[in-house]
């Protein structure tokens, strides 16, 4: 069953009910300033940091769920109802929401009345703008009430949970005519408010959250909305909200448009002279003088636009399996920025509050995104170096606004300093930009300790090579990408966190993961190395990749599969001698990818083995069988019930490593079959069963141990996004960037026929057809650029070139 459809050509999913199994949301922002919006006009704004400098308040795990928002009443005659349906949830005549590119719109109407609210952060300004466009669609004249409602967060969105002796007596408002200043903290900080304003003359508003709800109200029933009259209440302490009030006449067929903006100010260093309680409103007035015609409101929604046109254009397929292309052309690509903007921070899943940025987590989500902005990738990529330790170990997590790795996390996730290698490397693929290795950056944030990136990447290496097992593979140490794997925790109390540092981390439990990434990362920096002539570093890398090549064969095969791991007793872990967990999904993806085994026929193995034991039609699941009771050896992963999370789930982020894993051996049907069943689009007309949105990928689909097999869980922000793109992007299309041009070399499903690519590379268009007159599903036998053949598949970068139109043969 299908909730909305497509809108490909405008570039939006159009949801048809607000009815949707779960909320289903978009992201607003590009830059600083960010709002969570759901179908229902559900979720909350912050600047920067989803934690410290939260604009409005969000209770997850609320009942009803998702009744936080950004809400619009309108009393009609005593019919009281909300565009977006909640919180009032009053039956609406018609109703579509359009979730587009950083920007949506829900239009629905009740009795006649129509209501358009547009709601997107523009690319200029700190603030979120909802335009609320009301028509009379009925043949007599109606008067009616529209009432605006934001409830402030006290910044801090933890302590605003939990500091109650402290926070009821802390709220302060200011109200200039239609501007509502939110200025709770400035007495005390002087460098930030929130303002929620509207661009006409209110005939009332409201502060006070006591005052507009009525006392034991909820957000359904507020009193004022229903007396059609506001308090013109100023909060003082208790919970400050923005509300505004407007009496409206509208004939038969006319329309009124308000524009709502509700922005964030931070004051410049000069400006904090203003001191007490005083706050500088000019940049709020400058910023709202910006937003106060609906001109300027369609100017800065078609800017926006323009900017999404523009980084999409990056990469842009043309084939005869249309959801493939809104996949690649649209949602995949917009995936891909919103986790690399949100890391794993905020969403309906992530409370905003806990986990920052990750380590391993923006190395992976940069893959998917370096070639859309390139520049934002190589910051990013600085920052996280800049966490890394000198011993080339790194903090798990770091604060988005301090940069500063969290130390009650810590360290000790083996995988971690290699994943900066992957997303170093991929950088240099895409701009060519090897200046990035000479940058000077600090160890631990601290710049009495600096070295070159290259210096960084070297102590990565190193790293997995300082600390080996018994069996010569890597030490998992807390654990490995697998966050779940905990070998080393058997010393964890009842209640205790499983991911504690001290005597958790273990001297022996090893991973064959890590392995198959050091081997594949290994050779990346090998080849940095030889790109900058650094040929003694270059050999010692790649003998050090070609040892733990052989402890892979030689500790790692397990005879059908790749072994998991060995646990802090040197216990087999993924090995068909186990009574449950025999075989894992990440060894086999990652060693196959890595190139292991490929000569020596146990890749084909290993991924038949996957197909057999691991597959299910919505994808491949995690380990099986599924640990049936919690086991001391191994950690939180068997904590989990049967078919959920990393116990026996299907994890959308390792599927794409398989598909790779195919395409490396030139199966493109199965390469294919594999990208299909956790792709969205693939997935829209179950969306009863798989639940979210059918737009975006989730982290996790329950597997067939799961009581509700299939159903998704955890959308938006999961690494899933960048290496489905890596995937279908540069093995399945086959467009892969490499240190001296594109290389070519597509994995394709049979029937798949011939397709195009438009891609821009190093500042570079190029026009790619792909011809596959044969339906062969592996590699290209001839390519042409600009009339000239090539000898081999790669399409060779010259600078200065501007635009190359290239004909691939597939044969
Ligand atoms: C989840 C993992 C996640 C980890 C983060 C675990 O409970 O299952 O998927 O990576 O928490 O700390
Ligand atoms: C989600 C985490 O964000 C990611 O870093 C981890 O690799 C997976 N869970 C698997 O545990």
């Amino acid at each position: 069953m299908k909730f909305g459809f497509f809108d490909d050509n405008e570039k939006e999913y159009v949801i048809t009910t607000p009815k949707t199994p779960l909320p289903w949301i978009n992201y607003l922002g590009c830059d600083n300033f960010f709002s969570l919006y759901s179908n229902t006009c559900g979720g909350y704004t912050f600047y920067k940091d989803a934690k410290l400098l939260r604009l409005t308040r969000y209770r997850y795990n609320n009942i009803p769920t998702d009744t936080g928002g950004k809400y619009f009443y309108i009393n009609d005659n005593g019919t009281i109802w909300n565009p977006g349906w909640q919180p009032t949830k009053t039956e609406l005549d018609s109703y579509e929401c359009r979730h587009g590119l950083g920007y949506s719109r829900i239009t629905s109407s009740k009795n006649k009345l129509k209501a358009c609210v547009t709601a997107f952060v523009p690319l200029e300004d700190n603030c979120e703008i909802n335009q609320v466009l009301l028509t009379n669609d009925s043949t007599d004249t109606k008067t009616f009430s529209l009432f605006s409602y934001v409830e402030f967060c006290l910044w801090n969105a933890v302590d605003d949970m939990t500091n109650f002796q402290r926070n009821l007596s802390i709220g302060e408002v200011e109200v200039d005519g239609s501007e509502i200043y939110h200025k709770t903290e400035y007495r005390e900080r002087r460098n930030h408010y929130a303002i929620f304003a509207a661009n006409q003359k209110a005939d009332g508003f409201d502060t006070s959250r006591d005052a507009f709800l009525g006392a034991y109200n909820a957000t359904d029933d507020p009193a004022v909305v229903n007396s059609k009259c506001s308090a013109n209440s100023i909060a003082s302490g208790w919970s400050p909200i923005g509300s505004h009030h407007f009496n409206i006449t509208l004939k038969p067929g006319e329309s009124k448009s308000l524009i709502f903006v509700l922005g964030y100010i931070e004051n410049k260093e000069e400006d904090k002279w203003e001191s007490l309680n005083i706050i500088n409103k000019k940049p709020a007035k400058a910023m709202l003088s910006r937003y106060s015609s609906d001109e300027q409101v369609t100017v800065a929604l078609n800017n926006l636009k323009d900017h999404w046109n523009q980084l999409l254009s990056k990469y842009v397929v043309s084939c005869k399996d249309d959801k493939l292309c809104r996949m690649v052309n649209i949602w995949n690509q917009y995936q891909c920025i919103v986790t690399f903007n949100m890391s794993r921070s905020a969403s309906y899943y992530e409370s905003g509050t806990g986990r920052g940025m990750g380590f391993r987590d923006s190395c992976q989500d940069l893959l998917g995104f370096v070639h859309l902005i390139p520049d934002r990738a190589r910051e990013r990529i600085i920052d996280i170096a800049s966490t890394q330790f000198e011993d080339g170990s790194a903090y798990h997590q770091y604060q988005p606004l301090t940069k500063k790795g969290n130390l009650d996390i810590g360290s000790g996730f083996n995988d971690d300093p290699l994943w900066l290698i992957a997303c170093v490397s991929a950088y240099i693929r895409e701009t060519g930009d090897l200046s990035i290795l000479g940058e000077t950056v600090p160890f631990d944030n601290d710049e009495s300790k600096t070295a070159s990136l290259l210096e960084h990447l070297r102590r990565s290496f190193d790293y997995t090579l300082t600390h080996l097992g018994p069996h010569k593979l890597p030490l998992i140490g807390r654990a490995d990408w697998n966050d779940c794997l905990n070998l080393n925790c058997f010393s964890k109390e009842p209640g205790e966190s499983f991911q504690t540092t001290g005597p958790s981390e273990g001297p022996i439990a090893e991973s064959v993961f890590i392995a198959g990434m050091f081997v594949k990362y290994g050779k990346e920096y090998a080849t940095i190395c030889h790109e900058l002539n650094d040929f003694e570093e270059e050999v010692r890398a790649l003998a050090a990749v070609e040892s733990m090549n052989k402890a892979v064969l030689e500790s790692g095969w397990d005879g059908q599969w790749f072994l998991r791991a060995y646990d802090a007793n040197s216990n087999k872990v993924g090995s068909h001698e186990c009574t449950e967990g025999k075989i894992f999904i990440e060894p086999q993806g990652f060693c196959v990818l890595a190139g292991i085994g490929v000569e020596e026929g146990l890749a084909k193995k290993a991924l038949d083995s996957v197909k057999e034991h691991l597959d299910t039609k919505y994808g491949i699941m995690l380990l099986q069988p599924a640990y049936s009771k919690y086991y001391l050896n191994l950690g939180e992963i068997s904590s989990y019930p049967p078919g959920y999370k990393e116990n026996a789930g299907i994890f959308c982020h390792n599927n794409p490593w398989v598909s790779i894993a195919e395409s490396v051996i030139g199966r493109g049907d199965r390469a294919f079959e594999i990208y299909q069943k956790t792709c969205p689009a693939y997935l829209e007309d179950i969306s009863e069963i798989h639940r979210t949105e059918p737009y975006v990928y989730s982290q996790m689909i329950a597997g067939a141990d799961a009581v509700f097999h299939g159903e998704a869980k955890n959308s938006w922000l999961t690494g899933t996004a960048a290496w489905t793109f890596v995937n279908v992007s540069q093995y399945i299309l086959g467009i892969q960037p490499d240190y001296k041009g594109l290389v070519i070399n597509p994995c394709v499903p049979s029937g798949f026929g011939d397709f195009t690519i438009t891609r821009e590379f190093r500042n570079a268009i190029y026009y790619i057809s792909i011809k596959n007159e044969h339906n062969t599903q592996k590699g290209i036998s001839k390519l042409i650029v600009d009339d000239k053949e090539m000898f081999s598949n790669l399409i060779p970068f010259e600078k200065g070139k501007t635009t190359y139109y290239v004909t691939a043969i597939m044969e």
